[in-house]
């Protein structure tokens, strides 16, 4: 079987990872959340006071900043490092999540981590889950699936979740995020979120959680042979 590229793009709160590193750890397969990458480098500009507006106060943030991932095998983890240092908490909160789509639009940044994505899926067997992975990053990717789900099912997983983790945010306030990033990240002028022509389209409001993964298998194992 050879190995092929799994590109699972889609809104916010689809529970995209969580799928994405499921079917990775099934094919024994690397997997990579580009979004922890537009986060860290939220949270490294919001930490520096970098002024977004600024090209040059951009370009400068983004040559002093080191994203690396540790990735836990046995646990199935994956921890993203931000000059080192893990980060993987608060590149989730709500100030990370209130700023990153503003972030992720310029085009600086696009292009500092699609480089970095592209250098990682270069031998394959990967799953990277995004916005722009099978239009942008890896269009030629044997595999595309495109995630969506109803809005107030993806605010109440989104606030479990959330919860989860020890910050208890009310569900309006969540909703109000997810819907905000779908607009900047749908309405953007560089890499918008969109469906690839190619790719296969998965609603997940209703479906449980083993099933949406063993859908995406049997694609994917079709698409090996
Ligand atoms: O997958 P996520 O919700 O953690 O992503 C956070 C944000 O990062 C998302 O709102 C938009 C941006 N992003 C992007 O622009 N392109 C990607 N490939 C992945 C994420």
């Amino acid at each position: 079987m050879k190995k092929i590229i799994i590109a699972i793009d889609g809104y916010s709160g689809c529970g995209k990872s969580t799928t994405a590193k499921a079917v990775a750890k099934e094919l024994g397969y690397m997997y990579l959340d580009s979004g922890a990458m537009y986060r860290a480098v939220t949270l490294h500009f919001l930490k520096n006071g970098i002024n977004p507006e600024i090209s040059a106060e951009v370009e400068n943030g983004l040559s002093k900043m080191d994203i690396a991932f540790h990735v836990n095998s046995s646990e199935g983890s994956q921890q993203v490092l931000l000059n080192g240092v893990n980060v993987e908490e608060e590149i989730r909160g709500m100030e990370v999540s209130a700023r990153v789509s503003e972030i992720s639009k310029l085009p600086e940044v696009r292009q500092a981590l699609v480089r970095k994505q592209r250098e990682l899926g270069k031998h394959k067997g990967i799953v990277m889950d995004g916005r722009d992975i099978g239009t942008v990053v890896f269009p030629q990717a044997e595999l595309k699936i495109f995630m969506k789900a109803n809005t107030d099912i993806r605010a109440m997983r989104r606030q479990q979740e959330l919860l989860r983790k020890g910050q208890q945010i009310s569900m309006d306030k969540v909703k109000e995020n997810l819907e905000s990033r779908d607009a900047m990240d749908s309405g953007r002028v560089h890499s918008p979120l969109k469906k690839a022509a190619d790719a296969v389209e998965l609603d997940t409001s209703y479906l449980q959680f083993d099933e949406q993964v063993s859908r995406i298998l049997n694609l994917a194992k079709e698409r090996m042979n």
